[in-house]
């Protein structure tokens, strides 16, 4: 298989991508540390959040005709199409962008629709790993229209849905499918055409829709190829700005009665004014993974060096995965730190979003995270009581919690040899009792 092991980006190209991001390296007041909590919210890229800025200044309406208003009109509808046709990969025309204030809204938005207009249907199935939010819609809406709610268990051994759990759980009255495509506790990401090919050969006309709000930022999105019918994802955690969950529904769906305003068209989604300045910052993030794509390839089509930006960035923390896991002769990786235990981690790199999640003997996950921050390390503890991961730390065999890992692609080897550093030191310190 191609790059197996990933592919870092050259030094001087990394360097200059994480210049890009703000306080990528230290927080303003508090200091320099390492930002390695980007699944609960990324570094945010500088363009993202000057685009934004820049674009609430204008006091216009975009509904209006003069100048200024078209130019905030146009930021809405081009960011409308560029989220479609290049990060979902939806052909012109198919489907509609939904948007609400948080990706959370949208998948309620999505499975309430869906679970309210198909008048068919007895059961829907959900997979035990997702984010509460598509787990408790679901549960919702089949308590709301009176279906039983099947829920999908992980496989233990490689951390995913198994088709074959689908399989067993699907039948011909299963109206809709949720199963996300990268699990934002672990890292590892679904076989999501395996899943649907699984679903639909049992029942045609069965909804399916994915979480990608973990996947997103870390490969390329493709509701074409695996021909679903609803994808959400959220830009604060795609390098942007916070206010604002996107997703793609199919033509179906987006045809089903919604609220919208009654004269417009049937497909339309938005509600009152969006605001230009989101979909500005949107436009920033595509602009800068084009741009990353353009440095590998010389094709001069955007949907062409955005799917090489995201396969560069997915190399790149793929590269940084295994320095993670496996380090190097000088410094041991956390598969080589002692005290150090990790969950799942199968023995695959490919397929799998840059995360670790794992404990150190002799330290209690709330306390290790305190023990990072103050040694200039941001992670985050995925607490066996939080209403967030108390499930699905459960389904990974994870009674006490763990903690969370998750470097981005503008990371570099020597960040990742610093946290192993730091690891290795902690782990040292409660070896010795020091936490006891
Ligand atoms: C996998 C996943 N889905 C959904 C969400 C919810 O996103 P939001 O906070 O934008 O609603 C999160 C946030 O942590 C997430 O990690």
């Amino acid at each position: 298989m191609a790059y197996e092991k990933g592919l870092l980006f050259e030094d001087d190209f990394q360097k200059s991508l994480k210049a890009q991001f703000c306080y990528a390296d230290a927080d303003p007041e508090h200091g320099k540390r390492l930002f390695f909590e980007n699944s609960g919210g990324s570094l945010r890229l500088r363009r993202c959040v000057e685009a934004k800025a820049d674009t609430e200044a204008y006091p216009d309406c975009p509904e209006r005709y003069h100048a200024r208003s078209l130019y905030l009109k146009g930021l809405v509808n081009e960011g409308t199409r560029q989220m479609m046709e290049i990060m979902f990969n939806a052909d012109p025309g198919d489907g509609a962008l939904m948007t609400e204030l948080s990706a959370s809204q949208t998948m309620f938005q999505m499975v309430g629709l869906i679970m309210t207009n198909a008048g068919w249907g007895t059961n829907a199935v959900v997979s035990e790993l997702e984010h509460p939010s598509a787990y408790d819609s679901v549960q919702y809406y089949c308590e709301k229209t009176g279906r039983e709610m099947r829920v999908a268990h992980i496989n233990k051994e490689t951390g995913r849905i198994d088709p074959e759990e689908i399989r067993r759980l699907v039948d011909k009255d299963t109206v809709l499918l949720s199963v996300m495509s990268a699990s934002n506790i672990c890292g590892v990401v679904m076989d999501m055409e395996g899943i649907v090919k699984a679903a639909r050969e049992i029942n045609p006309d069965i909804y399916i829709v994915s979480d990608a709000v973990q996947h997103a930022p870390h490969m390329a999105m493709d509701v074409k190829a695996l021909g679903i019918d609803g994808m959400n994802f959220a830009p604060y955690k795609f390098f942007g700005v916070r206010g604002c969950g996107y997703a793609y529904i199919s033509e179906r769906v987006a045809h089903m009665p919604h609220h919208k305003l009654i004269a417009k068209d049937d497909k339309v989604f938005e509600l009152g004014t969006p605001s230009p300045g989101n979909f500005a910052a949107m436009l920033a993030t595509i602009d800068y993974v084009c741009e990353i794509g353009a440095h590998f390839t010389n094709s001069a089509d955007r949907k062409e060096q955005y799917r090489e930006g995201m396969e560069r960035i997915h190399l790149q923390e793929r590269a940084l995965l295994v320095r993670l896991l496996e380090g190097t002769e000088e410094v041991p990786g956390l598969r080589h730190i002692e005290g150090v235990k990790l969950f799942m981690d199968p023995e695959y790199y490919e397929g799998r979003d840059l995360i670790a999640c794992f404990l150190v003997d002799g330290i209690q996950a709330a306390k290790l995270v305190e023990e990072y921050q103050a040694l200039g390390v941001t992670v985050c503890e995925r607490a066996a009581e939080s209403l967030y991961s108390k499930r699905i730390v459960k389904a990974i065999g994870a009674d006490q919690g763990v903690i969370r890992v998750s470097p981005l692609h503008c990371h570099g080897t020597d960040d990742v040899d610093e946290f192993l550093k730091i690891t290795a030191e902690i782990a040292a310190k409660a070896a010795s009792g020091q936490y006891k």
